[in-house]
């Protein structure tokens, strides 16, 4: 069973992208507020019904009824309001996320968690220092949305086809985050034989800021990071093996110890199943590195 606490705008666009994905016979959404994840429920098996699709999505208040999830998205708290920033939500957000996570260890003690909630990178640390469990069981969705983002401008930029875009964002979700035109490609050729170093830099500048925009267009995003949670669900589920950057738990690697931020990982039944180490440049490690900082000042004050 797939469990997904949060029943929000993200959390009930993603219980409907791992439903249309048909990635569990079962989805649990739950939520504090009475009623919102039964209607949510509801709305999506509708939907189902006349795409012929049997997994059945239930809505529930009851912490309890999450016994037996393989996964656990965390997706509850509070969202960015136009202006802010993702680290003006952890005072509020973390206090969430805490009692949710207690709350697992309680009744899906074997189960895998995703945290969403922002800001991405600290929630997931003290998601995974809560609920104790081996690093490779949780880690944050951030870095997904970001490249499906970056891909976007890069199929602008091209006119290339979305499907033959394999690029990589890492680092922090947030102010720090690190789009790396250096190690993406349309069908293999490199990316920067194909734009300008200047277009590449625009790029970049523009992944980091666009969620902004949509927030002050329409309020929050909603169906780009609905999408990426359930792709990599899938991943696990469906034991893929892909490479999605995902904010784990350091151990060493790009030479970081007790932290969670943004890297390429091998993502499978396991979850985090291998760290991928790519040799990043000094303007890279620059901005991967005040990335970290940025996470580990956030996570010493809560
Ligand atoms: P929303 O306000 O629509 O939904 C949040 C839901 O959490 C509400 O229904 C609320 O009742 C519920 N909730 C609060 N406390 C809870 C608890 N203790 N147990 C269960 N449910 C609880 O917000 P939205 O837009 O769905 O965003 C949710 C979070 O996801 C925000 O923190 C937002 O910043 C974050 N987010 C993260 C992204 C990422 O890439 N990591 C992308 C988009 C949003």
């Amino acid at each position: 069973m797939i469990t997904i606490i949060g029943a929000g705008k993200v959390g009930g666009d993603a219980a409907m992208f791992c439903a249309l994905r048909r990635l569990d016979s079962e989805i649990l959404l739950l939520d504090i507020v009475e009623g919102l994840p039964q209607g949510e429920a509801m709305d999506i098996n509708h939907m189902l019904a006349e795409q012929g699709i049997d997994t059945e999505v239930r809505g529930s208040n009851d912490y309890s009824d999450m016994e037996g999830s393989d996964i656990v998205v965390v997706v509850a708290g509070a969202g960015r309001k136009p202006g802010m920033t993702r680290m003006d939500l952890l005072k509020i957000n973390a206090g969430i996320v805490k009692g949710v996570v207690e709350k697992v260890k309680e009744h899906a003690k074997d189960s895998m968690i995703i945290p969403v909630t922002n800001p991405l990178d600290p929630i997931t640390y003290i998601a995974y220092k809560t609920s104790g469990f081996e690093k490779n069981r949780v880690f944050g969705m951030g870095g997904m949305l970001d490249l499906s983002r970056f891909r976007q401008f890069i199929h602008e930029a091209t006119g290339y086809s979305r499907d033959s875009i394999r690029a990589l964002v890492m680092g922090e979700h947030g102010e720090n985050m690190l789009p790396l035109p250096r190690f993406s490609t349309v069908s293999g050729i490199p990316l920067l034989s194909l734009i300008s170093a200047e277009k590449a830099a625009e790029l970049v500048r523009d992944t980091k800021k666009v969620a902004a925009k949509v927030i002050e267009l329409k309020g929050a995003t909603v169906h780009a990071p609905g999408n990426s949670i359930s792709a990599m669900v899938e991943s696990i589920v469906r034991d893929k093996k892909q490479v999605i950057p995902v904010s784990a738990y350091l151990e060493g690697e790009y030479g970081h110890s007790g932290v969670t931020i943004g890297v390429p990982a091998v993502i499978g039944r396991k979850g985090v199943e291998k760290i991928v180490e790519l040799d990043l440049d000094g303007a890279e490690k620059e901005a991967f590195d005040k990335g970290v900082a940025s996470v580990r000042d956030a996570v010493s004050g809560v």
